[in-house]
């Protein structure tokens, strides 16, 4: 099955490749070597959304990294909105005092799980805190939020996989797809 043929129900259509998925991540692994240098970063992913980002941004990285996971979850919003109520399911393991923070994450829409997780790690005294996003999807923003690396922009279409999910779903599909609208439109 070619890499251009959706291969999942539901799926209307690729968006995003996983050559350029893979492509992309070099490029932005490159930039972070140079931008950290002699710094070691706290790679910072939030689950579960970006684990496949971040697993394959952090071994695209030739510098030396550490890493910890956050699981935040919005509550009160749909299968398909974010609420901006965020609710701190699994913290940080250590301390990030002191440290250059690279916050991880699959998808920046709203940009309220960003906001509320910008403001809780800067109370904790980072040197640095930075967002890596792979996906941008301005169209939908409520909140500004300075994204200073991003992998692609997209427009305002429900996307899954490479670890963005619906229902838990599609999570483990290699490309960025486009969900049909009748998966998520059930009256
Ligand atoms: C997704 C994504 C971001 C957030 C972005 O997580 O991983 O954390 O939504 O949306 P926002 O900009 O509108 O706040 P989600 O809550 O779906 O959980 P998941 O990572 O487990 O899929």
């Amino acid at each position: 099955m070619s890499d251009h043929e959706p291969r999942a129900e539901g799926v209307a259509r690729i968006l995003i490749g996983d050559d350029e998925i893979r492509a992309r991540i070099v490029e932005m692994a490159r930039e972070l070597d140079d931008v950290y240098g002699d710094d070691v970063p706290l790679l910072v992913g939030v689950l579960n959304g970006a684990i496949t980002f971040m697993t394959d941004l952090m071994r695209a990285m030739t510098i030396p990294v550490q890493v910890d996971l956050m699981e935040v979850s919005s509550y009160g919003g749909t299968a398909t909105e974010t609420s901006g109520l965020v609710r701190i399911l699994k913290d940080l393991s250590s301390s990030i005092e002191g440290k250059d923070v690279l916050i991880v994450e699959d998808i920046i829409d709203t940009g309220l799980t960003l906001n509320y997780l910008l403001r809780y790690l800067r109370g904790k005294n980072p040197r640095s805190l930075r967002i890596c996003a792979l996906l941008d999807k301005p169209a939908r923003r409520l909140v500004e939020i300075d994204i200073d690396y991003r992998g692609f922009t997209i427009p305002d279409q429900f996307v899954i996989g490479y670890g963005l999910d619906y229902g838990e779903f599609y999570r483990n599909l290699p490309f960025i797809g486009v969900l049909k609208p009748e998966v998520y439109e059930q009256p």
